[in-house]
């Protein structure tokens, strides 16, 4: 009976998808070269794994609206990382424990185990009285279409838990077992539990393997775990911390306790939107991250779905990052090498001198592309320089380098006729002679990096096709440009 619902609630999915793409393929808003789905509503990236020779992306999805509802996992495939071709949904809300108008199939994530793919995921539900929330099974051995767990869910919220807030869990193997963290609520604060297993299917609860005492929130959503260099990191997007977004610890753990203890902290990233980063690891060893380009409503500067949910879409995700752990322990956050192979036509400057004239960066379309900024921080005598960006004469987003205070700031209050708010970041790498700062844009959206990758904000911005123009100046002296080069970028849709 619910396997055959199962089915039924995939098929319906597929179908209102095939029905809204020709409907969505020429909206204005849709991105050039980050992943998005189809059509309807994404949120988080869930089950990121590379099975059989391919990159696997599963992701939170609403087909039936461009606005969060009832839980879907959508799916797509990729050789390259770059190029991705969507399949059919992975999930679908379906049993007692994982179908209501309000819940479904929430974030997880994904393991191989000897060759069959297994996806675990949180079920929410409500039976009447406030929200249920369990950790369920589901695999596949062809890596496409997938099936439950008859015995699930396998794990239920432990006593003095609120069954409403337990969730996203992710599974790793650690030499004998399997181990599975979750995030949890207890009393105000914000937990990680972890558990162990030597199947998948049967789990023994472990410990409380970190916890917010306030600082951190009162509950971790989408809490990941890995090894980076010879440390693990914990990361977390918190509720109820104003701001943060993306949390990263460093420490070291003790499997047999189960207790993680830190010694380093950092955001992922800075920006407006960027939240429920999930990692894995390729073939190549290589940690890569995968984050969703949003944010919710209990945040500063939430406004509504957006301009594109006009366009019946919603959504979509930040750029590929490979981790690596620097020697401070702090990470640093790059974008994959795979988008070089993106690149089209580029132009370049050397040793440009700029005062408070705007000097303009001819890049790509002026929407779409990539930039390379190499200043001499020697050379420079400004206080601050600034990079207007999608700009036209009634909007453009400004990004604003303070020298004197250390600080990035990037202002998106006249970015659009949408968007709003300020977002700021400490810099730190500033008494170095060069700071580079590398920014990719798209259609809907400014990322930009610098302090050698630690430090990252992400922003979207609806601009419209009139927006593209990009240009530099500084405030009160000269900024020396060394280097400059900005790439045209491949679509990739
Ligand atoms: C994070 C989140 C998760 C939850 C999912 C629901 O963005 O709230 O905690 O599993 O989204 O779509």
């Amino acid at each position: 009976m619910s396997s055959q619902l199962f089915e039924q609630n995939l098929q319906a999915a597929d179908a209102q998808t095939e029905r809204m793409k020709p409907i969505i393929r020429n909206a204005r808003m849709r991105q050039h070269y980050h992943f998005m789905a189809e059509a309807g509503w994404i949120n988080d990236p869930n089950g990121l794994v590379f099975y059989k020779g391919k990159y696997h992306i599963f992701y939170q999805h609403n087909p039936f609206g461009s606005f969060w509802g009832r839980m879907f996992w959508g799916h797509a495939v990729s050789d390259n990382l770059m190029h991705w071709k969507h399949l059919p949904h992975a999930l679908a809300p379906s049993e007692h424990y994982d179908d209501h108008p309000e819940g479904g199939c929430f974030s997880g994530s994904a393991i191989v185990y000897k060759d069959r793919l297994y996806l675990v995921y949180t079920g929410t539900t409500n039976y009447g009285n406030g929200f249920v929330q369990t950790q369920c099974l589901a695999w596949s051995d062809d890596g496409v279409y997938f099936k439950k767990y008859d015995l699930n869910p396998i794990i239920t919220a432990p006593e003095g838990y609120d069954a409403a807030n337990f969730r996203d869990p992710k599974i790793f193997r650690h030499g004998e077992y399997f181990y599975l963290i979750c995030g949890a609520k207890k009393g105000d604060f914000a937990q990680a539990l972890i558990y162990r297993s030597d199947d998948i299917r049967h789990w023994e609860y472990l410990n409380v393997m970190a916890e917010s005492k306030g600082e951190f929130g009162y509950m971790w959503e989408c809490p990941d775990f890995y090894p980076l260099g010879d440390k693990y990191v914990l990361m977390f997007s918190p509720m109820g911390v104003k701001n943060r977004t993306s949390i990263y610890l460093v420490g070291s753990m003790n499997f047999q306790t189960g207790k993680f203890d830190y010694y380093s902290i950092g955001e992922v990233d800075s920006g407006f939107d960027y939240y429920a980063p999930q990692s894995f690891s390729d073939d190549r060893g290589r940690r890569l991250l995968i984050g969703w380009a949003n944010a919710w409503d209990w945040m500063p500067w939430w406004k509504d779905w957006g301009p594109s949910f006009k366009e019946h879409w919603c959504g979509f995700f930040s750029l590929i990052r490979e981790a690596r752990l620097c020697e401070d322990n702090r990470i640093q956050f790059k974008p994959v090498e795979e988008y070089r192979n993106l690149r089209k036509e580029s132009i370049n400057a050397e040793m440009l001198l700029i005062r408070d004239q705007r000097y303009q960066i001819k890049a790509g379309d002026g929407i779409a592309y990539e930039m390379e900024l190499y200043i001499d921080l020697k050379q420079t005598t400004a206080k601050k320089f600034q990079l207007f960006l999608h700009s036209d004469d009634m909007f453009e987003s400004i990004i604003t380098v303070d020298l004197e205070h250390s600080e990035l700031i990037f202002d998106r209050n006249n970015s659009d006729s949408w968007s709003k708010g300020i977002a700021h970041v400490n810099l730190k790498y500033l008494e170095r002679n060069e700071m580079k700062l590398h920014i990719y844009s798209d259609q809907s959206s400014i990322e930009v990096y610098t302090d050698d990758y630690q430090t990252i904000i992400s922003c979207n911005v609806f601009a419209e096709n009139t927006q593209n123009h990009n240009y530099i100046a500084a405030c009160d002296g000269m900024v020396c440009v060394k280097y400059m080069e900005a790439w045209e970028m491949e679509s990739v849709f």
